[in-house]
């Protein structure tokens, strides 16, 4: 992974920090981004401390669509390329909040901002030798989609609403692996397992004793990452030990993809940037 460029979103915590610490390891060249300047850069700092690696950070709150785009122009003005970007910030809400452009925060942060950011990044995706999105999703992505509830109108469900986010990535990354399949672009999901972060504070002691350390809940998302097996795979779901798994039946429904697609290009008010 010597000089590979790899941004990773949701890097100043739990998984994100702790993939950038073994990709710097490898020699990759990272982009953390966070959403709490002092957090990212104590975060970026110790990893420069362990490895001597080339880090760098970048700041935006990803519930914001004119942050993301800001942050897509800061990296456009600062790098020529990038190898690899890693999808990986996530929230689990409590209760019902809107961003300031009025989605539920959850919903805005774990799918419109992967939505519009692999959009805004995606020329810069292409001028890799590379090329490889990865979408962190989560085993318990729901079974079904309320598009009438994409915003929690009917009541908020702490649950139902992450699970049909987590549902909602793995729509995007099969449809998008699909748009991208001749563009040698590989775009390729994960469940890392249940790991013990900051994901969800009020998690139970019982929950809290079953989670895989963060060591181990970076395994899938190395994997895609860096795995010369992947070179040519791409539109696939992997589980928190790295091998292929298959997703809810209705995460493969070619229809609801491109319903969701449609819906979130209206959502960011632009059209996804294909190459
Ligand atoms: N942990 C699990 O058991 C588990 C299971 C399945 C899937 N996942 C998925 O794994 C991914 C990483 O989660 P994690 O467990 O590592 O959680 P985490 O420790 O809470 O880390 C989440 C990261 O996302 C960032 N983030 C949150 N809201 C943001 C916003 N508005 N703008 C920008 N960045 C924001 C956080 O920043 P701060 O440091 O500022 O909070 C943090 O860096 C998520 O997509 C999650 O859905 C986790």
């Amino acid at each position: 992974m010597e000089n590979k460029i790899i941004l990773i979103t949701g890097a100043s915590d739990g998984i994100g920090k702790q993939v950038a610490l073994e990709l710097s390891v490898l020699g990759a060249h990272i982009i953390m981004h966070g959403r709490n300047k002092n957090k990212t850069e104590l975060a970026a700092d110790k990893i420069r401390e362990a490895t001597g690696g080339k880090i760098d950070t970048i700041i935006a709150d990803l519930s914001s669509l004119g942050q993301i785009r800001e942050m897509s122009k800061s990296l456009h003005e600062k790098y020529d390329r990038l190898d690899v970007l890693i999808n990986n910030a996530g929230v689990q809400m409590h209760t019902l909040e809107l961003s300031e452009d009025g989605f539920e925060i959850s919903f805005a942060i774990n799918h419109l901002a992967y939505f519009l950011l692999t959009s805004l990044l995606i020329d810069m995706i292409d001028k890799s030798d590379y090329r490889r999105i990865v979408i962190t999703s989560s085993g318990i992505h729901s079974e079904s989609i309320d598009f009438d509830n994409l915003q929690a109108e009917k009541g908020f469900n702490m649950y139902s609403v992450y699970t049909q986010t987590k549902l909602c990535n793995l729509f995007f990354a099969y449809h998008l692996a699909e748009l991208l399949k001749n563009n040698n672009i590989s775009v390729n999901s994960l469940h890392p397992g249940l790991v013990d972060t900051n994901l969800n504070p009020q998690r139970t002691a019982e929950i809290v004793a079953r989670a895989l350390p963060v060591t181990k809940g970076s395994v899938a998302t190395m994997h895609l990452t860096t795995s010369p097996d992947l070179e040519n795979v791409t539109g696939k779901y992997f589980n928190y030990d790295a091998k292929e798994a298959k997703s809810k039946p209705i995460s493969y429904d070619k229809q609801i993809q491109q319903k969701l697609w449609s819906l979130s290009e209206e959502m960011i008010g632009e059209k996804f940037k294909l190459i």
